[in-house]
């Protein structure tokens, strides 16, 4: 018994020298286990006289007691510090600039249209849209093309099994806006269109932007106008602009719109195959009969439409010389695209 101060003494060294919760767990269970120390001194009692038991062995339970509350104490102080040690390991450097997703950029052919609709709206016209399923009244009758008309065979059109079809052009949003019947109008109708073709400079699905103005004495003079001051403002030079005669089914007059070659000035180079001159779109005056289709009094009635290939103005534009680089969706080339 006389050794108890000594025992509690060497139990309280091995707490202080334990450095780790696991260290000071094995102390632990080396004095108060079933076969530890101090265990072993409650059980030594039995050995003494009984008269001697009471005192020796509450003398051992206040030696235990300070064991526990210390070593209960040390393990306290060793946890916290673990948590310290998570806390500042994982802290967050609120300076640190944030992680930022990738940013997208805009498809080539959506920055053509964007900015087309830009310059349009600007001078007053309103941006509409129409279905790309479509049925033969809105796409070929309505425009002035019977069945047994041979621009049909010209547009290489896909059929659903129920008669409808893929629109060829965006030319059926005029007859849709209108048949609203609400007039004068000027609007522009971009989209996508299909045709069954596809090769260098074909793809069976493109866009188009449509053009239609009509009010009372609309004239070719104001197509005209309209269309140079748009090919100015969207390649942002002074070009020449001409109409070469053509024939489109629902205009009439109808014309092709050459604009002078951007790459050469109109000099001759590959890209306009030495003419000077590039195809940009088709045009003309209202026919009467898509008037008629439409419900309108064509003697009351004027006005002017136009299309034009999105893909091809923005290949002009921004010097992409292959149709399909638009359908590839290479990164490395649509990452070359920044905002409208
Ligand atoms: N719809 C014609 C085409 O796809 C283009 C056009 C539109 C021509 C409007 C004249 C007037 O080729």
């Amino acid at each position: 018994m006389s050794d108890l101060a000594a025992l509690l003494q060497q139990a309280l060294d091995e707490v202080a020298a334990s450095d780790t919760l696991a260290a000071l767990a094995e102390v632990r269970v080396r004095w108060l286990g079933k076969k530890g120390r101090f265990t072993e001194q409650l059980k030594a009692l039995g050995a003494l006289p009984a008269s001697d038991r009471p005192a020796a062995g509450a003398r051992i339970n206040e030696a235990k007691q300070q064991f526990v509350e210390t070593i209960d104490a040390a393990q306290a102080s060793l946890e916290r510090a673990a948590i310290e040690v998570e806390l500042s390991a994982g802290r967050i450097d609120v300076s640190l600039p944030g992680r930022r997703p990738g940013e997208g950029t805009v498809h080539p052919v959506t920055r053509a249209r964007l900015r087309i609709e830009s310059i349009f709206t600007q001078s007053g016209f309103e941006v509409a849209t129409g279905p790309e399923i479509e049925d033969e009244f809105h796409n070929f009758e309505a425009l002035n093309i019977p069945a047994d008309h041979p621009a049909r065979a010209m547009h290489d059109t896909f059929y659903f099994p129920d008669g409808r079809l893929l629109r060829t052009h965006t030319s059926p949003v005029q007859i849709r806006e209108l048949r609203k019947g609400r007039l004068p109008l000027a609007m522009i109708m971009p989209g996508r269109v299909y045709r069954c073709d596809y090769d260098m400079t074909h793809t069976p699905m493109f866009h188009q932007v449509e053009g239609l103005v009509v009010d009372e004495n609309v004239s070719f003079a104001h197509l005209k106008a309209t269309l140079q001051g748009f090919l100015q403002a969207f390649f942002e030079r002074d070009l020449q602009m001409r109409l070469r005669p053509s024939y489109f089914p629902f205009t009439e007059p109808s014309a092709e719109v050459d604009m002078s070659c951007v790459f050469c000035d109109g000099q001759g180079c590959r890209v306009c195959k030495h003419t000077g001159w590039l195809e940009v779109a088709g045009c003309g005056m209202v026919h009467p009969n898509v008037f008629a289709a439409a419900g309108l009094d064509a003697e009351r009635w004027t006005g002017y439409a136009f299309g034009m290939g999105i893909e091809r103005l923005a290949m002009l534009r921004y010097g992409v010389n292959d149709l399909r680089l638009f359908f590839d969706s290479d990164l490395r080339f649509l990452r070359q695209f920044g905002a409208a």
